[in-house]
């Protein structure tokens, strides 16, 4: 990417290079994009060209950038409490657990907040070790989880192969995904019970007395956004009832209206009575990242284990009132603009039929899926073979290209290996989201140069 041209941005840029280590990046090569204003569903590069922001960042602004209401709760909390001691009550931080349990199924009444997803996950899976008195734990090979020691080794990605310490007893299996399934099977009820089947026996050979925990994306994000079959995840809770396993839905990047639902387990329960995981951790879209913000919510038969005995954890920030604030600003706007309703509308009307449009006309796109404002195209350069357009793990000249093309005309995409994402913040108007998917229409023409 050239550095920009105009003088500030290029002095951000010089900066960033010299002085920051970048996430995830050798710092040799970091060539980032500098950018200088966000609001609502755009973005300013340093060239100052407007970009649309398919990606919601990390997946993160589901109410959009900036949004006015939000910043303002911001601006009164921080006039009114910046921080306090977590072992004081407060009253943003005790709104903020009410408000989240009240989106959580019947019996999760408690929140334990953290600054993120990661630290979420590091404490769900360390309150199952306590609740259990066991230690191993069982996770998805097509998964993120986080980015500290027991999250990584959670992580089935290939994220985690460079800290996997190969101690940590975590176990890991396939979770159902039918265009590359592991099971030869051709339909979502064949790779549904055949996925249930072999995590079972994964179980029964790796000892069910040991495991304290199994941890899944309730629809896995950034691995790619396979929407599990309807009845995957009630058979997973089952296995775990037999086996006395803690379950843990993570809905880091899933929850807060991605998926056309508060929580996108909501997608596989039948009703208020139907099952209920043990833990749910949840970050992002809490607050949409105005300020770090994650935690666990905790069912009732699992916070019973710390009520006399203390949880032993706990962070100087647990429930900062400046996140907090927003997280309650946050809740009570998408309630009372519908913003979670206008999700599911806008997969449902607009972008999925779209998307399915798209992929008749396009030979690189070997499957769309996915469902609210939470979608994923698969590419590939036979759709017979379904041989990816980037390796696993890896990235290609085809998948750079058809990027720069949507970037070029405006639209900033979210890419992963072999996949682009549509998951742009849930605020987006029909219109805005119609301008995107033509772009991508567009830039998927460069995909197809590289097809077989
Ligand atoms: C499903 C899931 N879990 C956990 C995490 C880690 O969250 P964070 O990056 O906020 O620490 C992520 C981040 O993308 C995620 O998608």
């Amino acid at each position: 990417m050239p550095a920009p041209q105009n003088a500030e941005a290029r002095e951000v840029y010089e900066k960033e290079r010299a002085h920051v280590l970048a996430p995830w990046t050798a710092w040799g090569k970091h060539d980032p994009m500098v950018v200088t204003k966000s609001e609502g569903v755009y973005l300013w590069d340093g060239d100052d060209n407007k970009l649309l922001d398919f990606t919601s960042q990390l997946v993160n602004t589901n109410i959009g950038h900036q949004h006015p209401v939000v910043v303002k709760a911001i601006q009164d909390q921080a006039a009114e409490m910046c921080t306090i001691n977590p072992a004081h009550a407060n009253a943003a931080r005790a709104e903020a657990a009410r408000l989240i349990s009240s989106i959580a199924p019947e019996g999760m009444n408690r929140v334990f907040f953290t600054m993120a997803g990661t630290e979420a996950v590091e404490h769900a899976i360390r309150m199952a070790r306590r609740h259990t008195g066991r230690v191993k734990t069982l996770s998805a090979f097509r998964s993120y989880h986080g980015a500290t020691t027991t999250s990584m080794n959670l992580t089935g990605d290939t994220r985690r192969w460079a800290n996997d310490y190969g101690n940590t007893g975590a176990v890991h299996f396939h979770a159902p995904f039918l265009y590359r399934s592991q099971f030869y099977a051709e339909t979502e009820e064949q790779e549904c019970e055949r996925a249930l089947q072999h995590l079972d026996d994964l179980i029964a050979l790796e000892g069910p007395d040991h495991f304290a925990a199994l941890i899944i994306e309730s629809i896995p994000g950034t691995v790619g956004i396979m929407v599990p079959p309807a009845d995957y995840l009630r058979g997973v809770r089952e296995i775990c009832d037999k086996y006395g396993i803690v379950m843990i839905c993570d809905e880091v990047m899933s929850g807060f209206g991605r998926a056309g639902t508060w929580l996108a387990l909501d997608n596989f329960r039948n009703g208020p009575d139907d099952w209920t995981p043990d833990l749910i951790t949840f970050a992002k879209g809490s607050n949409s990242g105005y300020i770090p913000l994650g935690g666990v919510i905790i069912h009732d038969r699992i916070a019973e284990s710390f009520k006399d005995t203390p949880y032993t954890g706990g962070l100087t920030y647990a429930g900062h009132p400046l996140a907090c604030g927003s997280a309650v600003a946050t809740i009570n706007l998408m309630r009372d603009e519908g913003i979670v309703e206008h999700a599911k509308k806008l997969g449902e009307e607009v972008i999925g039929p779209r998307l399915r449009e798209i992929a008749e006309k396009h030979p690189s796109v070997g499957e769309v899926r996915g469902l609210g404002c939470f979608w994923a195209l698969e590419l590939v350069k036979n759709q017979e073979t379904r041989e990816p357009l980037a390796p696993y793990g890896g990235s290609s000249e085809a998948m750079a290209k058809a990027m720069g093309a949507a970037k070029a005309e405006g639209v900033l995409l979210f890419m992963n290996y072999n996949r682009f994402h549509v998951v742009p913040p849930l605020v987006i108007t029909e219109e805005q989201v119609r301008e995107g998917l033509d772009v991508l229409d567009r830039a998927l023409d460069v995909a197809d140069g590289y097809v077989d």
